[in-house]
């Protein structure tokens, strides 16, 4: 939530500020802003709405020179999404500037602290606290002042600070939000993600929570937060700029569910050698496994959605139960969570507030946790146990698809893993589950490939109000594919157990009501059929998804899109992306804004 982005070097800084900010615009588009120093001052420009304002405002730039400068774009928190609460925020005196991502959780008593000593606040945002106590704290050493001003916060934050004191120098500071330090030659950069950094360099350094650093053109300092000097390795980033960029694709949307087969295939092939799941990342020993009594899968949103498909077939294959938990509801729980219980913390991006904060609950009352997720060197990476990466690359795209579909497959080879770990499952079902596995991104393909008629489809089911049902993992599916409908087409989308329509929902289906029934699992085929001819009695109009040469579906549904056979445990992997492009294309036909939906944000570092 919120991008921040920072340069310093010979050149201007509004472009590259600008460019920046389009990358991280995913995180947050409701207003933007830069500030750069120049001949002695510090100009701000910001904008209500989409960074193509601000281009247009700074002439693409060129209305801002100098060579060191700060941006935000904002997903807003605390004021409405205006220019006065717009980042960059400025202090009284003009001398120092502040882009935040997170939240202040103090900044009340802040403020009225401020106030009492008679700084004007012009915004509404817990952010302006922050240049109010630079400028409070500031006695000719920036270092110091900004040390003190972390140590007033209570939150999260990223900071970028500008100070006219110190031409040329930027401070970015890291508390549980991220933050990522570009080092380049003659110029050096920071960013909230590496998408905004590839474009000019792809060594980078991770920065830690209570770190803070300090760059100029020609140098990177990272101190801890007592000021001490730490030695920060350089990491190489494998992404390519043009994996950040839409490739000719009208949508980032689009491009990631086309880029499913070959993400799939980069979560699997490094993983399975021989004909057997290998775990390079990690290794848990037979014993270890053995004494885990549960596992708990925790996750948000659509990671959740993953863990709730991938549940059947961990349990399945590994016989070891397995709870699936919100990690909003997690951490307020008392959750039973002890030393023999394996944790699975899911997350595409690493940095959600919520689920960093039920992995801490988890950790803290002895579990041991495995971190599955996209984005390297994320927090969710850093505090997990172990971490199996899903590689699924840099997804753009508020509405997940490439990062939830390699969630499931990870999720898949784990439960491969143990099961192969603890010698409970016999050669021949392994060598055949090992088989299907590889398959899967062909079968995604095929999936894309046979369901050119999704566009037509997708006007004749467009509805003010649709139902998703299915049942065990297709359930899973509905779940996932109602989420995908609401978020980018705005339409009302209710998932449903197939088998629990009868006790109540069923009376909201009336003529013409829209029902995608979910039938993949072809051992639960005749249940849903059931529940199907149900509310086609109701008058439903009835969009089944179904393996191809389901003749029974054909006959009773109006309309079925296909999917190839599949391993039932793995079908969610596949059956998922039909209703990904179904809900792609009724958001086209309604002209939503696809990859930027109103009042999400690809990152949520709030609570
Ligand atoms: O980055 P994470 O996987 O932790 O994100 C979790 C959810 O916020 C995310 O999956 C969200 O539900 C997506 N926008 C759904 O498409």
């Amino acid at each position: 939530m919120c991008g921040i982005v920072g340069f310093t070097g010979a050149r201007d800084a509004a472009p590259v500020l600008l460019q920046g900010l389009e990358r991280l615009e995913y995180r947050g588009y409701d207003s933007a802003g830069i500030a750069v120093f120049h001949d002695g001052a510090i100009q701000v420009e910001k904008v209500s709405g989409r960074i193509a304002g601000l281009r247009e405002k700074t002439d693409n730039g060129a209305g801002a020179p100098g060579a060191a400068g700060i941006g935000h774009t904002r997903w807003a928190t605390h004021g409405a999404p205006t220019d006065q609460n717009a980042h960059p925020h400025l202090s009284n005196d003009g001398r120092f500037a502040v882009v935040h991502n997170g939240i202040i959780e103090n900044y009340l008593a802040l403020r009225q602290e401020l106030m009492d000593y008679g700084y004007v606040f012009h915004s509404e945002t817990d952010t302006e606290t922050i240049v109010h106590l630079l400028e409070h704290y500031y006695n000719g050493d920036l270092k110091a002042a900004v040390m003190k001003t972390a140590a007033r916060l209570e939150g999260s934050y990223a900071l970028g600070i500008l100070c006219t004191e110190t031409p040329g120098v930027l401070y970015a500071v890291r508390e549980a939000s991220p933050l990522i330090l570009g080092v380049g030659v003659g110029e050096n950069y920071f960013a909230s993600d590496v998408t905004a950094l590839v474009a000019h360099t792809k060594n980078v350094m991770y920065l830690d929570d209570g770190e803070l650093a300090r760059l100029t053109a020609d140098s990177v300092t990272v101190y801890n937060c007592a000021g001490q000097e730490v030695q920060k390795p350089v990491s190489r980033v494998t992404w390519s700029v043009e994996a950040a960029e839409k490739g000719g694709y009208a949508h980032f949307m689009l491009k990631e569910i086309m880029e499913q087969p070959a993400a799939v295939k980069a979560a699997l092939a490094p993983r399975i050698q021989g004909g057997r799941v290998q775990m390079d990342d990690f290794d848990l020993e037979a014993k270890e496994l053995r004494d885990v009594r549960k596992i708990i899968i925790t996750a948000c949103g659509s990671a959740y959605y993953a863990g709730c498909s991938a549940r059947y077939a961990i349990e399945k294959l590994c016989r070891i139960p397995v709870q699936v938990e919100l990690a909003s509801e997690l951490r307020y729980c008392d959750p039973m969570v002890d030393e023999h219980t394996l944790v699975l913390v899911v997350s595409q991006s690493g940095e959600t507030a919520d689920t960093i904060a039920a992995l801490k609950e988890c950790r803290n009352r002895g579990a041991k946790v495995i971190g599955i997720v996209n984005v390297v060197g994320s927090t969710i990476a850093k505090l997990s146990d172990h971490v199996l990466y899903t590689f699924a690359g840099p997804e753009i795209a508020v509405a997940t698809t490439k990062g939830y579909t390699t969630q499931l497959v990870v999720l898949y080879l784990f439960a491969l893993y143990a099961a192969s770990k603890l010698g409970r499952i016999g050669m021949e079902r392994y060598d055949a589950l090992v088989k299907e596995l590889q398959q899967l991104p062909q079968k995604i393909q095929q999936a894309i490939d046979m369901n050119w008629q999704l566009p037509r489809l997708a006007g004749r089911y467009a509805s003010p109000s649709l139902f998703f049902i299915g049942r065990n993992t297709d359930y899973a599916v509905a779940l996932e594919g109602a989420l995908k409908m609401k978020e980018i087409s705005y339409l009302h989308a209710e998932s449903y157990a197939a088998g629990e329509l009868k006790h109540g929902t069923i009376a909201l289906i009336g003529e013409n009501q829209p029902v995608i029934a979910v039938c993949c699992n072809e051992a639960l085929m005749d249940k849903t059929l059931s529940n199907i001819v149900e509310v086609k009695a109701r008058g439903a109009k009835v969009l089944a998804l179904a393996v191809k040469g389901n003749k029974t579906i054909v006959s009773q549904a109006d309309d079925v899109i296909f999917i190839p056979r599949v391993e039932t445990l793995f079908s969610p992997a596949v059956a998922v992306v039909p209703l990904q492009l179904l809900a792609y294309y009724t958001a086209r036909e309604k002209g939503c804004d696809i990859d930027k939906p109103r009042n999400l944000a690809k990152s949520v570092t709030v609570e």
